[in-house]
């Protein structure tokens, strides 16, 4: 029998929890042990490491955040922290690990990975902005949050006639933004990708409201500007009555929709496979309809190729 051990790190994401259950339930078919890591490369530095049975993984398909629980940890990009981690997997003899999170967890792995642990990423952030994947575990859902969320905006700007400026997350990815831009047919998408044009804004909402449109929305990625600021320049510069609203955590919680537990199972049933083949080093994506590999370093340096043809056609989509 062999060991491999499954943690979440970084910001979590729905369908986390579908991927670990997978990675149990699979791991168990290829004849491997499975130990889950709680907390995230913290924990494991801790050594709070346990053994996995189908118990642990039942009923847990559907719940939002990770059982395992999650942990930033920017001091695993010490050396001495990286050696303890592969000391205390060493000492369960785990020599597969597969980690579930975004590019500083995959950082995390390429280090265990130097250090002989054979290491597998899953993307999963609700940010999708893990270059080598077409989409993260996460983002589906996180979108559909925040699209419910702006509709019931829309519901109430309506009724007073009034503008809606709304701050979605995505660090220094504008994709939650201009997805859910694009659903929720906003006047206006800011994101890090397309930059902030104020005269842009203040027209696309000026049209609107000479329109004599009762609301208008504009999606902000958070980190671009003070959204409460821009609702007072609309305010004075076209004269739309505005409120500005922080989406935040919200967006991180709730159930996986049916697409991200689908492709968590996809990604998770394929890395189980790769370590079976005693194949490590690698990240999975999905590419079109294909679930791939892409060695840790490569998925690294990559740049993020699916969405820019949106934000090239995001003048046509948002009109
Ligand atoms: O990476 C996911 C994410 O939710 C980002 O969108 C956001 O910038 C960040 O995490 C927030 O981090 P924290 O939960 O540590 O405040």
């Amino acid at each position: 029998m062999r060991n491999i051990a499954v943690l979440t790190s970084g910001g979590d994401a729905p369908g986390m929890n579908m991927a670990i259950r997978t990675i149990v339930r699979s791991g168990f078919h290829y004849g491997f042990n499975v130990y889950g890591v709680y907390n995230g490369y913290k924990g494991l530095v801790k050594g709070e490491i346990k053994q996995m049975t189908r118990e642990t993984v039942s009923r847990i398909l559907n719940r939002g955040g990770t059982i395992l629980g999650s942990a930033r940890y920017p001091q695993f990009l010490e050396e001495k922290y990286q050696k303890i981690a592969a000391k205390n997997l060493k000492e369960h003899d785990i020599d597969g690990l597969i980690v579930i999170g975004g590019d500083g967890t995959f950082r995390g792995a390429l280090a265990l990975h130097k250090f002989g642990i054979k290491c597998v990423g899953l993307p999963g952030t609700i940010d999708n902005d893990i270059p080598s994947t077409d989409y993260t575990i996460g983002f589906f859902t996180a979108l559909n949050t925040a699209v419910e969320a702006i509709d019931r905006l829309r519901d109430t700007s309506f009724s007073h006639r009034r503008c809606s400026v709304v701050e979605v997350m995505g660090r220094n990815c504008g994709d939650l933004a201009l997805y859910a831009g694009i659903a929720v047919g906003s006047e206006f998408i800011i994101t890090p990708e397309t930059g902030y044009d104020k005269k842009k804004t203040l027209d696309a909402v000026k049209g609107s409201y000479r329109r004599n449109k009762r609301h208008a929305v504009v999606v902000v990625t958070e980190n671009m500007l003070d959204v409460n600021k821009l609702a007072k320049t609309i305010v004075e510069e076209v004269g739309y009555e505005t409120r500005a609203t922080v989406l935040g955590h919200v967006q991180r919680g709730g159930n996986p929709t049916a697409f991200d537990r689908v492709l968590a199972t996809e990604m998770s049933e394929y890395a189980v496979e790769l370590l079976s083949k005693d194949i490590g080093g690698k990240v999975v994506a999905l590419r079109g309809m294909d679930i791939i590999d892409v060695g840790i370093e490569d998925a690294l340096t990559m740049e993020k190729q699916v969405s820019n043809k949106r934000y090239g056609l995001v003048g046509k989509l948002v009109r």
